[in-house]
């Protein structure tokens, strides 16, 4: 049974709880036992709401009365581009209602010094090898799943959730923190949720609302070139296969268009295998993924 004062707790007259400190988090936990936790950096798109329905669906299935919480925080730690942290786009009313709609329990909304208290040691754990050694995010984005573990680490620690959803738009992350949370042993079951796209394919981003017009179009090479990988009956194949599309739209310089193992993300002939591609297209880099079969 929730014992929550949902008036204290700053509950919205729509009925979400909203959980502006760590001691109404607090409260909330220790009320509402373990659910299942959606962690966001907010300016919440489709694509989050199916995370959060998909959250709400699994506790009740579970009998988790806590039902969904979201997080709303973000995360400087994560971002090796100071002004792509500036210019993060901040929505929290509309957030809020999105969370609502979706079926969310209750959000958290935490400030920078209650994630990283100050005086706190810095996280020294090691980053599992799907962190460092693929040359996918990695490179082009140093110390980007250094920032995405501690901060998932800490979170974790603060909502303590039986189940957490991730989508897998962003894969390497996805194998990032399903690695990093069985090997530091964090007791929470991480569920993958498919990627949601537009009616016309593209993947939802943040920051597809950055996109001009022409660039919006030209961002669907991502998805056909994943496609045109299909019909190639070895990884190196799908790659050549992939950059010949995107140069169609005058991609010729993606940062990847890979075929790797899906799990490690290295090069490997052994699958299950996933096609990676990001690229920068106008001022947004645009990251899409696919599952990979061999043409037989
Ligand atoms: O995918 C995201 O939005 C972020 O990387 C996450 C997992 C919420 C951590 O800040």
């Amino acid at each position: 049974m929730l014992r929550v004062d949902r008036r204290r707790l700053g509950c919205k007259p729509s009925g979400v709880i909203v959980l502006h400190s760590l001691e109404d988090l607090n409260r909330h936990r220790e009320a509402a036992g373990p659910g299942v936790f959606v962690p966001t950096m907010g300016a919440l798109h489709a694509g989050h709401s199916a995370l959060v329905v998909h959250a709400a669906e699994l506790a009740a299935q579970r009998g988790l009365s806590a039902g969904c919480s979201v997080s709303i925080f973000v995360n400087p730690t994560q971002f090796n581009d100071p002004a792509d942290f500036q210019r993060y786009p901040k929505t929290l009313d509309a957030d809020l209602e999105a969370c609502r709609v979706a079926g969310a329990r209750a959000v958290f909304c935490p400030s920078v010094t209650d994630v990283y208290p100050p005086g706190a040691t810095a996280d020294a754990k090691p980053l599992p090898s799907v962190a460092t050694e693929p040359g996918l995010e990695d490179r082009f984005r140093p110390g980007h799943f250094a920032g995405v573990c501690q901060v998932v680490h800490r979170l974790f620690d603060l909502v303590r959730p039986a189940a957490a959803v991730f989508g897998e738009k962003d894969w390497q992350q996805l194998q990032v923190i399903s690695a990093m949370t069985r090997e530091r042993r964090l007791g929470v079951e991480i569920v993958p949720h498919e990627t949601i796209r537009e009616p016309d394919g593209l993947a939802m981003s943040s920051r597809n609302r950055f996109l001009g017009v022409e660039d919006r179009r030209r961002g669907l090479v991502l998805r056909r070139a994943l496609l045109a990988a299909n019909s190639a009956s070895t990884p190196e194949q799908a790659e050549t296969l992939m950059r010949e599309e995107l140069s169609k739209d005058g991609i010729t310089a993606p940062d990847y268009a890979v075929v790797r193992n899906a799990q490690t993300l290295l090069p490997s002939m052994a699958g299950p295998w996933r096609a990676l591609i990001t690229a920068r297209v106008g001022s947004v880099r645009l990251l899409d993924n696919l599952s990979w079969t061999p043409r037989s």
